[in-house]
This record gives structure tokens, sequence and C-alpha cells, in this order.
């Protein structure tokens, strides 16, 4: 049977989120927006792609949840993005109360679907999308750190001048200026990049990707990235419907992993049909163990504020 993954925002991430989800033929896709007509005509637009892409994937754009019935995968995307002089945290009422109108919409219809959640701020949506659904915590997964560490893959490939195939990265933490890249765990072609550059180097790369959305979002000037972002929140729901049994970072609500209960973090999750199989606990120094429960510590306050 044909596999179907609804996308709850059409804007820019969840646009193109359905553009390479049908164009890698995952699934059929149903795209849903409160704006009347966009997610129509951009999903017909897409369909009409498919002949020349020669792919078979549906896409259909709507207004009515009923159309996103037995989803296997629904990823949230709606919410309001950044715009320059914002940071993610600035997000965090508008988008937690757009949480509250979606979330129970696609447990009426999808009650078995895995959800992935793209709004930000990142962590703190997650969680709000986990307590509103009452899934458990296998089926809710948040997306940031495959982006974060995509960012960090190339900027170590273009400082290096490798394939950015040969290159591996690790980024822990909540999607914020606290995230928490790992070098030691970052490698390419097998070795540690703390073996191939000098301190000065990693710290710059490793602050770039910490900047990652805000230069984007300087440049953009009216919103934020989506590239790159779809096509991470596009290898996660690759990972389940294909039951890869990847290991990626990604937000996940722990209990008791890292010393961490009852909240979303990224860390390093293996992905398959079921959502997330296993937590991966990896070891951490004194000072990497810190900067992950200070970014914790960050996203607690915001789940604090929305009450999640
Ligand atoms: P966008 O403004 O292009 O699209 C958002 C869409 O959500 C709009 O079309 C809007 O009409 C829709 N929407 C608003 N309320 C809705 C509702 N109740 N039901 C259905 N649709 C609704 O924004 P963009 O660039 O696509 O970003 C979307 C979200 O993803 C933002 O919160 C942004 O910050 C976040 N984001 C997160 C990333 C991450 O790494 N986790 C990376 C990039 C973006
Ligand atoms: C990003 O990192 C805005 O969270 C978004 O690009």
């Amino acid at each position: 049977m044909r596999k179907k993954v609804t996308i709850v925002g059409s804007g820019n991430v969840g646009a193109t989120a359905a553009h390479w989800i049908a164009s890698k033929e995952l699934a059929d896709v149903v795209l849903i927006d409160i704006i009347e007509g966009v997610p129509q005509g951009k999903g017909l637009d897409l369909l009409e792609a498919m002949p020349i892409e020669k792919c078979d994937s549906y896409i259909v754009g709507t207004q009515s949840y009923a159309d996103t019935a037995d989803s296997d995968i629904v990823v949230i995307t709606a919410g309001i993005p950044r715009k320059p002089g914002m940071s993610r945290d600035d997000l965090l009422n508008t988008n937690a109360n757009i949480m509250k109108a979606v979330v129970g919409e696609v447990v009426k219809y999808s009650p078995n679907c895995i959800l992935i959640v793209v709004s930000n701020p990142l962590d703190a949506m997650a969680q709000a999308a986990f307590k509103l659904s009452g899934f458990p915590r296998h089926r809710v997964i948040g997306m940031a750190g495959v982006l974060d560490s995509a960012r960090f893959r190339t900027f170590i490939a273009q400082e290096l001048k490798v394939s950015v195939e040969n290159v591996t990265a690790f980024v822990l933490g909540g999607h914020g200026d606290t995230m928490v890249p790992l070098p030691r765990y970052s490698t390419v072609a097998g070795i540690p990049i703390t073996e191939l550059m000098d301190q000065t180097t990693l710290d710059r790369l490793v602050q770039r990707t910490r900047d990652g959305g805000a230069e984007i979002v300087k440049y953009l000037k009216t919103g934020s990235a989506y590239y790159a972002p779809s096509a991470a929140a596009t290898e996660m729901v690759e990972a389940i419907l294909k039951d890869k049994h990847k290991i990626l970072p990604c937000a996940a609500y722990l209990d008791g992993e890292y010393g961490i209960k009852g909240l979303f973090v990224g860390v390093p999750v293996k992905l398959g049909a079921k959502g997330i199989e296993q937590i991966i606990e990896i070891k951490l120094t004194a000072e990497e163990k810190s900067a992950l429960d200070k970014s914790a510590e960050s996203v607690k306050e915001l789940v604090g504020v929305i009450g999640f």
C-alpha cells in the first residue's frame, strides 16, 4: 500500500518538503494550510511536475483535515518564521497557539501517525505536540539536529576541501543559541575533526553552526531557511518509511536519558518504522555534559512559559 504523508503548513518549509518527498517517490503527500487556495495551488503545481520527474507520487492541497485521514507521518511546519532581529524564541506564544489548533485535528484523523515537528522554537513545540497528542514518546519527534549537523558538515567540508559525503557530525541540545555541536564525534572519513583542524578553526565552525539559522535570516530578510530544513525533515521521513534504523540527531522526549527527565532535547536516536526505536546515549565529557544541561535548561524555561 502507498504511504501517506501530511504536511501541515504549506509555506516555505512545508511546500519544499512536499517537493523533496514527492520527487523521491517516498509517499503521496497532502498539503494543508489555513490560507485558502495556497495548498491547493502548490499541490497541483507539484503534481503537474511529476510526469517530468517520472514519479507517481500523488499530491493534493486542502483546508480539510478529513483529507489527511490515516496518514503514516504528519510533518508540522505551521507557524510564523523568524524575521531579522527575531530569535526562534520570539515565536513561542503564537506558534504554541497554532500547535493547539493543529494537533487535535491531526490526532483525530490520523491516530496512529508519527508526528515530526518542525515549527519553532523547536523543542518547546515538540513538547507541546507530545502533550497535546497524548501519543507515546516514540511517535513524536522534533527536527533540528539533522539540519544543524548538516550545516556543521557543510562548513567542515568547505574548510577541509573534502566531499560532504566524507563528513559526519553531531549536534546535540536544543535548537537555539545553546545548541551543542560535538567536534569529538564529528569525523571526515572516520577521522575525528579534532585531528584535522586547530582549536581556533573548530571554534569558528562551531559558532557559525550555532548562528546558521540567523545567517540565512539576515540574507532573506522576510523569513528563514527552508531548503536545508525541508531536506532534513525529508531524511527523517525516509528513515521511517523505509524502516532504515538510521541514527540521526533528533529532538526526543527524554525520560532520564542523559540525566534529563520530562523534556524534549536533541540527542542521537535510531529512526525506523515505529518512529524512535532507541535513544542512543553517548559518553560526554564534563564540559559537553554541562553544555547539554545548559541547553536543556533553556528549553525548560520556554516550556514553562507555555505551560507544557
Ligand atoms: P512560512 O510562513 O513560509 O509557512 C508557514 C505556514 O504555516 C503558512 O503558510 C501559514 O499560513 C501556515 N499556518 C499558520 N497557521 C496555521 C494553522 N493553524 N494550520 C495550518 N497552517 C498554518 O514559514 P516557514 O519558513 O515554512 O517556517 C515554518 C516554521 O518552521 C516556522 O515556525 C519556522 O521557524 C520553523 N522552522 C524550523 C526549523 C527547524 O530546524 N526546526 C527550520 C526552519 C523553519
Ligand atoms: C533555522 O535554523 C529558523 O530554525 C530555523 O534556520
